[in-house]
C-alpha cells in the first residue's frame, strides 16, 4: 500500500501542517504503544461530490466505549468533536474520492499507576485510499502459527495500537512465506481472524464467522455483513470454526473497512471453492458496496456527509 503524505493531520484540535504533526519521542504512545485507533473509511456518494464517512458514530462508539475504557484512556474531545474533525480534515485536505481515516487516542507523558496524572491526545490522519485489485481477484492465505493475543493477555476486542505487532508479525511471516495475509488462530486453536480483518467462511450454503468471545476485534464490517446476508436471506451462523473448515469451505473472505469484503481464494494452498471469488461473496460485496456509497438504505446515523453539510446523527 502506498500512502502519499496528505497536506494536514488533525492534531489536538487543530488543522496543523504534516510536517508540523509531532508527539514527543518520551511520550508512552511512542515508547511503549500507548495509543488506541479507529481506521474509518469515506466513500465518495454514488449520486453527488459528497464524500460518506461510513458509520462513523459506531466506530467512536467502539473507540470510546470499549477501547479507551479498557485502557482508561480519556481525552478532551467527544465523539462528536473527532466526528466534525474528520470531516474538517477531508475537506483541509481537498479529498473528494474514496478515503480512509485513522482516529488515535493516545498516552502522552509516561506515567502509570491509578493516581497517575496522565495526559493525553488525539490525531487524525486522512488519506486518499482507491479501491485495490484484490477486491475482485482476492488474497492467497496460510494459516499463521502466531496466533490472536488471549483474552486475560491483551483483549483483542481492544483496538489498541500495541496489539498491531501481534498482526505485523503474522503478516510479515506469512509475506515471507509467499502468501498475501495470514489467518490467526486464537489460543484454543479456533479460528480467529486476519491481521486486521474479520473472517467469514461458506458451508453448506450458511455464511459461517467466529463469534465475538474467539479472541476477535467485534468488527463494525463483520456486523455489516450480518446484517447484509440477513437482508439477503442468507443463511448466518456465529459459531466456533475449526481449521480444517477453512480447507473445506466453498468460500471464504475477509471483511473490514479497509479490506471492505475480499474474496480469499486459496488457503494453505488448498483452493477456495473454484480458486476464484464465490457468488456469495460476489453478492454481498455488491450489496456492501451500495450501502456505503449511498445507493441503498442505511439505519441512521450511517453516513456522515462530508461537503454537503456535516451532520452528526
Ligand atoms: C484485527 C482486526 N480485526 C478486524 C478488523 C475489522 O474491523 P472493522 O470492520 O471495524 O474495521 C480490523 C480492522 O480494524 C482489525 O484490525
Amino acid at each position: 500500500m502506498s500512502e502519499t503524505n496528505p497536506k494536514h493531520t488533525w492534531l489536538n484540535g487543530h488543522i496543523v501542517p504534516w510536517a508540523d504533526s509531532t508527539i514527543h519521542v518520551s511520550s508512552d504512545a511512542v515508547l511503549r504503544g500507548a495509543s488506541v485507533f479507529e481506521g474509518i473509511r469515506a466513500y465518495r456518494a454514488g449520486d453527488s461530490d459528497d464524500l460518506l464517512i461510513f458509520r462513523a458514530r459506531d466506530h467512536m462508539k467502539r473507540l470510546f466505549g470499549t477501547s479507551m475504557r479498557v485502557l482508561r484512556i480519556d481525552i478532551p474531545y467527544s465523539a462528536d468533536q473527532l466526528i466534525e474533525a474528520m470531516a474538517d480534515l477531508l475537506r483541509a485536505n481537498e479529498v473528494h474520492e474514496d478515503a480512509h481515516l485513522r482516529v488515535v487516542a493516545y498516552f502522552d507523558e509516561v506515567t502509570w499507576g491509578k493516581d497517575a496524572d496522565a495526559t493525553t491526545g488525539a490525531y487524525i490522519l486522512a488519506y486518499p485510499r482507491p479501491r485495490g485489485a484484490r477486491y475482485e481477484k482476492g488474497v492467497r492465505c496460510m494459516v499463521s502459527t502466531w496466533r490472536r493475543p488471549s483474552e486475560n493477555a491483551m483483549s483483542p476486542r481492544v483496538k489498541a495500537s500495541a496489539n498491531y505487532l501481534n498482526s505485523r508479525v503474522a503478516m510479515v511471516d506469512a509475506q515471507m512465506k509467499g502468501f498475501d495475509m495470514p489467518i490467526l488462530l486464537n489460543e484454543s486453536g479456533k479460528v480467529a481472524e486476519g491481521a486486521g480483518q474479520n473472517l467469514f467462511i461458506v458451508r453448506d450454503g450458511v455464511v459461517v464467522t467466529p463469534t465475538k468471545t474467539q479472541a476477535i476485534l467485534e468488527g463494525i464490517t463483520r456486523d455489516t455483513v450480518l446484517r447484509l446476508a440477513a437482508q439477503l436471506e442468507l443463511p448466518v451462523q456465529e459459531r466456533e470454526v475449526d481449521p480444517t473448515e477453512l480447507y473445506v469451505a466453498e468460500e471464504a473472505f475477509f471483511a473490514g473497512t479497509a479490506a471492505e469484503v475480499m474474496p480469499i481464494v486459496e488457503i494453505d494452498h488448498y483452493p477456495v471453492g473454484g480458486g476464484q471469488r464465490g457468488p456469495v461473496t460476489r453478492q454481498l460485496q455488491a450489496a456492501y458496496d451500495d450501502l456505503v456509497c449511498g445507493r441503498a438504505q442505511a439505519p441512521d446515523g450511517w453516513r456522515v456527509s462530508t461537503y454537503a453539510k456535516t451532520t452528526v446523527a
